[in-house]
């Protein structure tokens, strides 16, 4: 989704140049969350003794790029070297859902033609009609077609019609008038160096960098005073008020109510000592963002904003707000150290993140096994899951729950995690699962699986299981996110940060993180103990193999060479190996924008094989597990039909690469893990024909990497 980047320097003097540099640089690590416009607002003064609250806002269609380039243009307007001794700037880079992608509709938005308010947000407003039908009464006249500028007007309308209201005031009164999802940071000319942002279901943190010591690793959370409350009058509300909403309020769960943190969740402490830079100047320069990415090159030391937290930073202080409080909420905001390096958000020496990620799955399959796994012993530990084993155990099934990618980890290990669990195993596309409101009971368990966290569909699921008693489990790549926050307990895969849109070494980490949980379910079962060494040794050859296989690079560009110019791409296979058709089926239609589908072979005779001729380019995958025979029989049916498959077979297998048109061989493993090394070719397959395709294979049109609405 969109990106939102925020840079705030007090007693640090900084010159609009640098200030600038800041902002495009942290919407350049943020561009791969959504990426069809860009902009920025500033302060417009020019020297010292103009007035320094009027603010100039800079917008532009396409990616940051361009942005960089317009505001380079602006040198006439804007001093460069005019130097701030406080100044807040905040920067947003676009991914459209109300109104197509145009400078107009790009963040920020403001409130009038003097950009009085400004404010960029991620995330959906689902009431914005309302609220702009009610200020269209008023006089305010829209610019835009988009949800955020009802915000950006808002909170003139209140600012306009309330006295001695403060700038944060203003963001509560706000907020309490807006359903949907939101992450939201506003600057204004009448409130200079000050910023207030806040967020409801869409992530954002705050990076706090000094050269003086913080004076606690945690501080308090203000209750506000809702003397401003305008909500029960102010708007009339005749949409549905918002799902999330409704899921919250069932998610009262006294069953796991004990459980609300994990090893995933932060973890908190009921110290109320207070947060402040100690030091003669209390110099500080805060960071908001969508993500760490954006600040990690700054400061380490971050604090993740719960739902509803309103964040005022003024002359130079930071503070968090609540306006209700309750229950059983922490009152405290922990400053977490965050561990990321800045190379691993780095392309080094890739030509795109995307092919930096294929090529780190070699460590990044280590990193999440590294501490879990003893390869002497066959044990297998989840230290996020452990406590709850016995649970777990007794439950009535488990239910597997994600979105693209991120399911086809679930469809990948289903049938090891039945022959492991002996358990029902039920695999879902969140969405669906939802539109069928599918029942769920307490002796449930639910897995909630997102690279990012913050996927809107998983998120509502988690909410909806919540509600009905089943124990939460996440299993994610980013800590702090809200799938983390909000699961009982769960299981980090530890890839490092997946900046490529198109999820990769992610993939293999869930999958392998599914199989570890598989593992530690039968570790007490003795007939098992001979599978389970197996597959563990499989696991150890693992980031060998994945070497072996990123050696044919090569051979796979030579063989994308013949693909990159066909219109469509079917990609077949069974049993353990389908889930690779359909995310190699899926990597090659996001990346490529080619007609590409996964088709069971076992289905082919049903339908599929009309499609196959001397022209339809397949790609079979054929390795040596029980299946074998059967998918043999697949590959007969499509040369029959004068088919011309390029198998992936294993390494060595003459039979099969006899019948092969082109074959691209890999390593044999223990048949569950085969799906592991054989995706591996479709990912760079489709790398490759994106490149050739002239394609930008990090940002595939109309995509984002954190999909926040539903
Ligand atoms: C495809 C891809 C998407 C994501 C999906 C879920 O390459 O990346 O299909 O897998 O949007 O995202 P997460 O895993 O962040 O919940």
């Amino acid at each position: 989704m969109c990106g939102i980047f925020a840079y705030l320097n007090y007693l640090v003097p900084a010159k609009r140049e640098e200030i600038l540099r800041i902002l495009i640089k942290g919407l350049q690590r943020l561009e791969y969350r959504g990426y069809d416009s860009a902009g920025v607002a500033i302060d417009s003064s020019n020297n010292a003794e103009d007035s320094v609250s009027d603010i100039a806002i800079i917008k532009k269609r396409g990616k940051v790029k361009a942005l960089e380039e317009e505001i380079a243009a602006s040198t006439q307007s804007l001093d460069f070297d005019r130097e701030f001794n406080c100044h807040i700037g905040i920067a947003h880079t676009r991914w459209a859902t109300h109104g197509e992608p145009s400078a107009c509709n790009s963040h920020p938005q403001r409130s009038d033609p003097n950009n009085e308010f400004v404010v960029i947000h991620n995330g959906i407003i689902t009431n914005y009609k309302d609220i702009k039908t009610f200020l269209e009464k008023k006089g305010h006249v829209f610019e835009s077609e988009t949800d955020t500028e009802t915000i950006a007007k808002l909170i003139k309308h209140i600012y306009d019609t309330k006295n001695e209201v403060n700038f944060r005031q203003l963001v509560e009164a706000v907020i309490q008038q807006l359903e949907g999802a939101f992450s939201l940071v506003f600057k204004s000319k009448h409130f200079p160096g000050e910023c207030v942002a806040t967020r409801r279901g869409s992530p954002l943190l705050i990076g706090v960098k000094t050269r003086y010591k913080l004076s606690a690793d945690h501080f308090p959370v203000c209750y506000s005073k809702a003397d401003h409350d305008h909500r029960p009058n102010l708007i009339p509300t005749t949409s549905e008020p918002q799902t999330s909403d409704k899921t919250n309020e069932k998610s009262k769960d006294a069953r796991h109510s004990d459980k609300s943190t994990s090893n995933l969740a932060l973890q908190r402490s009921d110290s109320t000592t207070e947060f402040q830079p100690i030091g003669p100047n209390r110099e500080v320069e805060y960071f908001f963002a969508s993500d760490a990415s954006a600040i990690i090159e700054h400061t380490n030391q971050v604090i993740y904003l719960e739902d509803d937290d309103v964040a005022a930073v003024s002359e130079g202080a930071l503070s968090i707000h609540r306006i209700k409080r309750s229950i059983d909420e922490s009152t405290v905001r922990e400053v977490i150290t965050l561990k990321m390096e800045i190379q691993q958000i780095m392309k080094g020496s890739f030509s795109s993140f995307m092919q930096k990620e294929i090529f780190e799955q070699t460590e990044s399959v280590v990193n999440t096994m590294r501490g879990r796994v003893n390869f002497e012993t066959n044990e297998v530990v989840l230290g996020g899951i452990k406590d709850y084993m016995g649970e777990i155990k007794r439950c009535r099934r488990l239910l597997f729950i994600a979105c693209g990618t991120s399911y086809h980890s679930a469809v990948a290990t289903r049938q090891l995690l039945e022959e492991l669990t002996e358990l029902p195993v039920m695999v879902e596309l969140a969405s669906d699962f939802l539109d069928r409101s599918t029942p769920v009971f307490r002796d449930d368990v639910c897995f909630f699986i997102s690279q990012s966290g913050e996927t809107a569909d998983t998120l509502m699921a988690l909410r909806y299981c919540k509600g009905r008693g089943a124990l939460i489990v996440g299993i994610t790549n980013t800590v702090g996110s809200s799938i983390c926050r909000e699961s009982h307990c769960g299981v980090h895969i530890n890839a490092g940060p997946e900046i490529g849109v198109a999820s990769t070494k992610a993939y293999t980490s869930q999958f392998i993180s599914l199989v570890m949980f598989g593992l530690m379910m039968s570790d007490d079962r003795l007939s098992m103990q001979q599978r389970r060494k197996e597959i563990i040794q499989g696991l150890q050859k693992l980031p060998e193999q994945i070497k072996e296989v990123l050696k044919t690079d090569e051979k796979i560009h030579s063989l994308s060479q013949e693909l990159y110019q066909q219109k469509s791409l079917l990609v077949m296979g069974r049993g353990y190996n389908y889930a690779t058709c359909l995310e190699g089926a899926l990597k090659i239609k996001e990346l490529t924008y080619m007609h590409s589908e996964g088709i069971l072979a076992g289905e082919l005779k049903h339908g599929p094989l009309a499609l196959v001729d001397k022209a339809m380019p397949v790609i079979m995958i054929i390795t040596r597990d029980n299946l074998y025979p059967k998918c043999m029989n697949a590959l007969q049916q499509v040369k029959a039909r004068h088919g011309q498959p390029v198998v992936i077979c294993n390494e060595g297998d003459e039979e099969t690469i006899r019948m092969a048109y082109k074959c691209l061989e890999v390593p044999l493993t223990v048949d569950c893990l085969q799906g592991i090394i054989s995706v591996i070719p479709l990912q760079l397959v489709s790398y490759h024909i994106a490149t050739l395709r002239n394609l930008d294979v990090d940002c595939p049109r109309n995509l984002a990497k954190s999909v926040t609405v539903e």
